[in-house]
């Protein structure tokens, strides 16, 4: 089986969904304008500080039980987890096939030659509007290894999810707004191809009238149940 992703996976463990109103020192930041390839030419250090600060957010919050149901049925069944989340939640609850199409949060690398980067990530206590980035030897600026939009999905984890889509017996979509291509054409994807797909969201998306079955419940609520409700949701 195969679970795709979204932020409100991530919602019940205090991790504001990408779409939610920001509070505080992001309210006036678009975060389309902060997480693009644009912006980040534009304003690296803003764009630096509000990752970083995001990065140190995520460090602080833990893994809860959508998370946990998931790694659990590992014992159970064959899982791939596709998500759109830069967090480490899905790895640290223990699923050990992680494929993450728009990056991660705990990855770095340098601008311009592209190497992995692994020193020190400053301390961020509070948030800051603006912080320098870390300099790569050959000069480039440091910076987190996400998919900002206008930019491509890593290859390794996009084709690893198409694999995951196309060969599962059940896709569960959980937690995404379905908006977000090409992300959201993997649900669709196995529709398409005729497997079920049970998409988990307590609002309606534009998956829900294409999914075999939706749970308009909360990814906590349901996850945790879900494998011994299958016989009589897929009947
Ligand atoms: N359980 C399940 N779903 C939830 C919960 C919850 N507790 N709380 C919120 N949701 C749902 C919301 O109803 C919404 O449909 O999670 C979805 C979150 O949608 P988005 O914020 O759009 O997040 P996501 O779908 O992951 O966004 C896709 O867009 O902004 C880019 O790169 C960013 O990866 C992100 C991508």
């Amino acid at each position: 089986m195969t679970v795709c992703s979204g932020a409100g996976i991530s919602a019940e463990s205090g991790v504001p969904t990408f779409r939610d109103v920001e509070t505080g020192l992001w309210a006036k930041v678009d975060p389309y304008e902060i997480s693009s390839a644009e912006g980040w030419r534009e304003h690296p250090e803003r764009v630096w500080a509000w990752y970083l600060w995001r990065h140190h957010m995520m460090r602080a919050v833990a893994p809860n039980n959508a998370h946990r149901a998931v790694a659990a049925w590992e014992d159970y069944a064959d899982v791939h987890v596709v998500t759109q989340n830069v967090d480490n939640l899905h790895e640290r609850a223990g699923s050990s096939r992680v494929y993450h199409v728009h990056g991660s949060l705990f990855d770095f690398r340098c601008d311009e030659c592209q190497s992995a980067y692994a020193g020190e990530i400053p301390a961020m206590p509070e948030p800051a509007e603006s912080v320098t980035p870390p300099q790569c030897e050959c000069g480039g600026l440091i910076r987190p290894d996400v998919v900002w939009f206008g930019e491509a999905l890593p290859d390794d984890a996009w084709q690893q999810s198409v694999d995951a889509v196309v060969g599962a017996d059940l896709v569960v979509a959980v937690g995404t707004s379905s908006v977000v291509y090409p992300a959201a054409g993997l649900p669709e994807l196995a529709v398409a191809n005729g497997t079920p797909v049970i998409e988990v969201n307590p609002e309606p998306t534009p998956l829900s009238t294409s999914a075999t079955v939706t749970l308009r419940e909360s990814a906590a609520t349901v996850l945790p149940g879900l494998l011994q409700r299958l016989p009589a949701l897929l009947s």
